[in-house]
């Protein structure tokens, strides 16, 4: 392909990918299948590897993030990010209205939006094109997040039709879908990291994020709802929200025109009961009066526009008894506590039981026996406790007070400095501890042990066939026979996936361990920066933290796993029993050692090679590419453009720099 044909290509591509973008996420309309749309993808990253001089930052490749690290900007905003007074009550919305009339004569038409929960964007474009994403900060400054805004996919880089301004910003609430947060909660969860409390949460976290290829694995979404600029054509709201919509945004979904005060109240009743049907979470009704010329004729306060008003529903709330404090014991010891509840009707739900978190939360509460409770389903899908009525309080109530040992096995339970949990510390003797890890091991993302499951785990368990993991690997047919519901077949088809998973690789056997904070993403990561079981138990925290992605909180986890004995022990046995503890290495064609040993450092824009790709080179030749500089970077390989404190560390401790071609000739290419 030459030059012109591969120009005109990659343009015909990405107009192409645009418009399925668009079609996905924005409209919920595919019109092409998940595989072909990977496939223009593909051909479009593949074109512009091959003819970088066509780069350009608002392609769709630039959806998939990158894994550089980010140092959010500050920016100030063209216009401040006002907020919305927030009313409670009919009354207050026809108090919101009286006071508008008191200003403006003629009849008013109301636009009413859902009101979303997330955390508001401002983004702007200038000639089609996305060209920044500030967070709203204290309203007057935010931080720039452009970089990982690229990443969601109903947000367009590049504008549909021609008829936008030049130039304009519109704003919007980034927000977490249920069923994403649901996901993501049950991932943290699994590898011990404390749960988000709500999506809102879970977005304006990920927003804040320093890596964007990890936002862009998020799966947020965006609504936008605010458009504003100097050249705006139409004379109202309504219209400019569908004249966005024409340019690719998501705009909210079921918007109401309304001619009066009553049928704005008519809309906020129907959605204090539809929004449990919502996949987005909403905690409100935004009331905007649609004309702009009325909007301006009414201004502005300090704070808020007066031409707009809040509804906030109030999240469902009874109250009920306590009845007594549970306290559930987690696979990584994790003690949870569990108010258990006198079952009451709540949002549709009867509620039995709520989570009460850890300690502190009972603390704060200041809970006590048999106490009348408050009990609220907000944004959350797990009820939780708000309050506690002390007018009901019998003199004689005590405190409720923390376990000091494990419901369990009795062990003093403990509370790491700076955690806000307690762990039964006993790991290698405590039943919910020891299920809970084989569960963990034969799941299907670990070592996918088919035939096991919960039940048989726990009939073994009791039988004393197993007690660790590695016991699994000593099992007979006549020790499984005799379980209940167990016959020649089902027995026969337990062993095999056994046997099968001795060729699992290691980055699942990592991952499969349990090791708090292990995931199976740090597990592939932590695999392939050090390829043995030897290596990793005998790296220090600093060597660990030196892996890409790779914090200090799991680099201890780590240490401290290997620093028991028993752990030792199970993986001596693990491996006599043949599991794989090495990452295999296939030789690869070009492959050489020039840069064994040597820790690199990349920085900068690169004309030749993407950084990716040099990533790879470096990897193929035996290097290790670390993300920030240290006293034991080897050498900077330096692009175009990088920030002037990097390079001012790298003078002051010493370290060479190399250009792209220094090092291209390093590694004879
Ligand atoms: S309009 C100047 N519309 O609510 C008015 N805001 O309490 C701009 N929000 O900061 C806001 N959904 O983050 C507007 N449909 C909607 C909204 C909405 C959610 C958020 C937004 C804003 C906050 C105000």
């Amino acid at each position: 392909m030459n030059q012109e044909e591969a120009k005109n290509r990659i343009s015909q591509l990405r107009e192409q990918l645009h418009k399925h973008n668009h079609n996905y996420y924005v409209l919920s309309q595919p019109v092409i299948s998940d595989y072909d749309f990977d496939i223009l993808l593909k051909e479009l990253i593949d074109l512009e590897k091959k003819f970088p001089e066509y780069n350009d930052s608002n392609s769709p490749s630039q959806r998939v993030g990158s894994d550089i690290n980010l140092e959010f900007n500050q920016v100030e905003h063209k216009y401040p990010m006002l907020s919305l007074g927030n009313t409670y009550s009919e009354e207050e919305i026809r108090d919101f209205e009286t006071r508008i009339k008191k200003l403006i004569e003629e009849d008013i038409e109301y636009v009413c939006e859902l009101k979303y929960d997330g955390t508001s964007i401002s983004l702007s474009y200038k000639d089609g094109k996305l060209i920044q994403a500030i967070t709203r900060g204290d309203g007057v400054r935010g931080d720039d997040v452009t970089a990982n805004v690229k990443t969601i996919r109903s947000i367009p880089l590049q504008l549909n039709g021609s008829d936008y301004p030049n130039e304009f910003e519109i704003r919007g609430e980034i927000l977490m879908p249920f069923a994403v947060f649901n996901e993501l909660n049950k991932e943290r969860e699994d590898i011990g990291e404390s749960p988000f409390a709500n999506p809102r949460n879970a977005a304006s976290g990920t927003l804040k994020m320093q890596n964007s290829a990890l936002v862009a694995k998020r799966k947020l979404d965006c609504y936008l709802y605010y458009l504003l600029g100097k050249d705006i054509s139409s004379d109202n709201h309504y219209d400019n929200l569908q004249k966005a919509k024409k340019w690719g945004f998501k705009i909210p979904a079921n918007t109401a025109l309304c001619k009066n005060i009553d049928e704005v109240i008519d809309f906020i009743k129907y959605w204090d009961k539809k929004r449990e049907e919502l996949p987005v979470p909403i905690d409100g009704i935004v009331i905007k009066v649609n004309s702009l010329d009325q909007q301006e004729e009414l201004g502005f306060t300090a704070k808020s526009p007066r031409w707009a008003i809040s509804y906030k529903y109030k999240a469902e709330r009874v109250a009920t008894k306590l009845e007594h404090v549970s306290y559930q014991v987690g696979r990584t010891g994790s003690i949870t506590p569990v108010a258990n509840l006198y079952p009451v009707q709540l949002a549709g739900t009867t509620v039995r039981r709520a989570s009460l978190h850890n300690s502190d939360i009972i603390k704060n509460l200041d809970l006590h026996e048999n106490d009348t409770v408050f009990v609220e389903k907000g944004g959350e899908i797990i009820p939780k406790i708000v309050g506690v009525d002390t007018t009901q309080r019998t003199h004689s109530a005590k405190p409720i007070e923390f376990i000091t040992n494990c419901p369990e096995c009795g062990s003093e339970l403990v509370r790491n400095e700076g955690e806000a949990n307690h762990y039964c510390p006993n790991d290698m003797g405590c039943p919910p501890q020891i299920k809970g890890k084989i569960e963990h091991f034969i799941s299907r993302r670990a070592m996918n042990l088919d035939g096991l499951g919960e039940e048989t785990i726990d009939l073994l368990f009791q039988k004393q066939l197993i007690s660790n993991i590695s016991d699994l690997y000593k099992l007979k047919k006549e020790d499984i026979i005799p379980l209940e519901r167990m016959g020649d077949k089902s027995a026969e088809r337990i062993l095999n996936s056994i046997q099968e998973s001795l060729k699992i690789p290691y980055e699942r056997v990592l991952y499969a361990l349990g090791i708090r904070y292990v995931g199976i993403t740090v597990a592939k990561t932590l695999a392939k920066a050090i390829p043995s079981i030897e290596k990793l138990a005998s790296s220090s925290v600093e060597e660990l933290i030196e892996v890409d992605e790779i914090g200090s909180k799991i680099a201890e986890s780590i240490v401290e796993y290997f620093s028991l004995e028993h752990h030792k022990l199970l993986i001596g046995q693990l491996k006599k029993y043949g599991l794989q503890f090495e990452t295999i290495e296939i030789e690869k064609e070009g492959s050489s050692k020039i840069l064994d040993g040597l820790s690199i450092v990349i920085s900068g824009s690169f004309s030749k090679y993407s950084r990716n790709e040099l990533k790879e080179l470096i990897e193929l030749h035996g290097g290790k590419n670390v993300g920030s500089i240290s006293k034991k970077t080897s050498f900077l390989l330096a692009g175009e453009k990088i920030g002037p404190s990097k390079l001012a560390k790298v003078e002051k401790l010493g370290i060479d720099i190399k250009s792209e071609n220094d090092f291209l000739q390093m590694i004879g290419l």
